[in-house]
């Protein structure tokens, strides 16, 4: 009966999170942390690039950071930790089963990814921080447009086919503060890589490359 009832309780949350009832992106992040049951520190993730990030977190260069497809947030915590008091961390994911996650990891690890995401930032301590955001990428991004929400770090790491990579670039780079740095992981991917020469090409922005991580270098950028 127990079991049940958490399970309702689960999924009513994953289906309502505060931020998508709303549509609105919330001032502080702890209300959607509240009703969950916390499920034991499990995060697997990809790339964290510290030899990149490391230093610019150590200078305090980032206050706001948008990262669009976080998973189960290995990313997330990596940077959010070193984070100045007072940041802001929005986490972009639908947190749903996708064609290409049941491709690359384990379909356990899929079940349940928002409830696991939300654990995370619990055990880490960083609910004051990450906002998470459940909604799709474009929708996130227009909702941000209206906002005018700014970041000093934008992270690109959701989809990675050529035209969702195209879109996602085209839908956050408005949300660029000057000076901010707009990166994100797997440029081995073909996808990847068409996507963000195509778009770094139409702005007139040079690529910096290290193993797979990429970031445009615009006239201010990190
Ligand atoms: C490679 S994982 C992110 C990894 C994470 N950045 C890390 O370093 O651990 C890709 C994530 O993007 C999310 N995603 C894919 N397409 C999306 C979309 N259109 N809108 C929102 N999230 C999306 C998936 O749910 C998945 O969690």
């Amino acid at each position: 009966m127990k079991y049940y009832f958490a399970t309702f309780l689960l999924t009513w949350n994953s289906l309502f999170p505060v931020d998508l009832n709303n549509l609105c992106i919330p001032d502080s992040s702890s209300e959607i942390y509240e009703k969950i049951e916390v499920l034991p520190y499990f995060c697997q993730g990809w790339n964290t690039y510290e030899h990149i990030f490391d230093p610019l977190l150590a200078e305090n260069k980032f206050k706001t950071v948008i990262e669009v497809g976080v998973f189960l947030g290995k990313w997330t915590t990596y940077v959010a930790k070193q984070l100045p008091p007072g940041s802001k961390f929005f986490a972009i994911d639908r947190w749903e089963s996708t064609e290409e996650l049941r491709r690359s990891v384990d379909n356990d690890w899929l079940t349940n990814m928002y409830h696991q995401f939300l654990s995370n930032m619990i055990h880490s301590g960083l609910t004051d921080i990450v906002i998470p955001v459940k909604m799709d990428s474009l929708e996130a991004a227009k909702k941000f447009k209206e906002l005018n929400i700014k970041a000093d770090l934008i992270y690109i790491d959701a989809a990675h086919d050529f035209v969702s990579v195209y879109r996602d670039l085209n839908a956050w780079f408005p949300m660029l503060a000057e000076n901010g740095m707009f990166c994100g992981d797997d440029w081995h991917w073909g996808g990847v890589q068409t996507a963000v020469k195509g778009f770094a090409e139409k702005k007139g922005f040079k690529i910096f490359i290290d193993g797979n991580f990429w970031k445009l270098k615009t006239n201010t950028s990190q």
